[in-house]
């Protein structure tokens, strides 16, 4: 097995003072270019399996409308990618004592049209999801395309993020936010560092 570090754009310290200050962080150009180009590969060529995402607030009322895919052993480029979260989990760990022990993601896509209204991910500490990430994963994104990242930061100032390719935006899970209706297909894998069942 290869070995894993974090890329060299991970600027750790950085990150640590970002979610210190704010409860999240951007982690901009953040994969080689190769790697890129094999993930994007993978995403595609399983689009055909991805499903309609689970929540869903009544018959009629949707809260989004978005596609996913949970990614396992199989899918071999994004699991590297949970594997460098899990060595990023691990600095986390050592900083804020954040008990992460687990990292569950899947690869979601939003059509044109599809949106995910204002949520968080750990609605009242109901689930052990500590930390949000989403990784872009799309090779292209024109800031008129819509599908912008909307985040309140722990001093409940509002963000407007761009769902950038390359970029990583990594939140507490407890934070509200949303993603407004994309005009074009728009591509990522949303991973969750959790406090759950020891895998390290
Ligand atoms: C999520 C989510 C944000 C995004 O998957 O829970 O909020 O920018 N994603 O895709
Ligand atoms: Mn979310």
């Amino acid at each position: 097995m290869e070995a894993i570090f974090l890329p060299k754009s991970w600027n750790v310290d950085q990150i640590l003072e970002d979610l210190d200050q704010h409860g999240f962080t951007l982690i901009d150009d953040a994969y080689p270019h190769n790697y890129i180009q094999a993930l994007v590969a993978e995403c595609t060529a399983n689009l055909n399996h991805f499903r309609d995402a689970a929540i869903q607030s009544g018959v009629m009322t949707k809260i989004r409308n978005d596609h996913i895919l949970w990614i396992n052993e199989d899918l071999e480029h994004a699991q590297q990618h949970i594997d460098t979260l899990k060595l990023l989990s691990q600095q986390l760990n050592r900083h804020f004592y954040l008990g992460i022990k687990e990292v569950e993601a899947h690869f979601a896509c939003y059509n044109a049209g599809e949106f995910y209204a204002l949520h968080r991910d750990n609605p009242q500490q109901k689930n052990d999801r500590v930390i949000s990430t989403v990784y872009y994963l799309h090779e292209d994104w024109q800031a008129d395309w819509g599908g912008e990242l909307r985040l309140q930061d722990k001093n409940e100032q509002w963000h407007t993020i761009q769902p950038k390719p390359n970029r990583i935006a990594l939140f507490q899970s407890d934070l509200l936010h949303e993603v407004i209706q994309a005009k074009q297909q728009r591509l990522s894998i949303t991973a969750w560092l959790r406090s759950g069942q020891n895998i390290f």
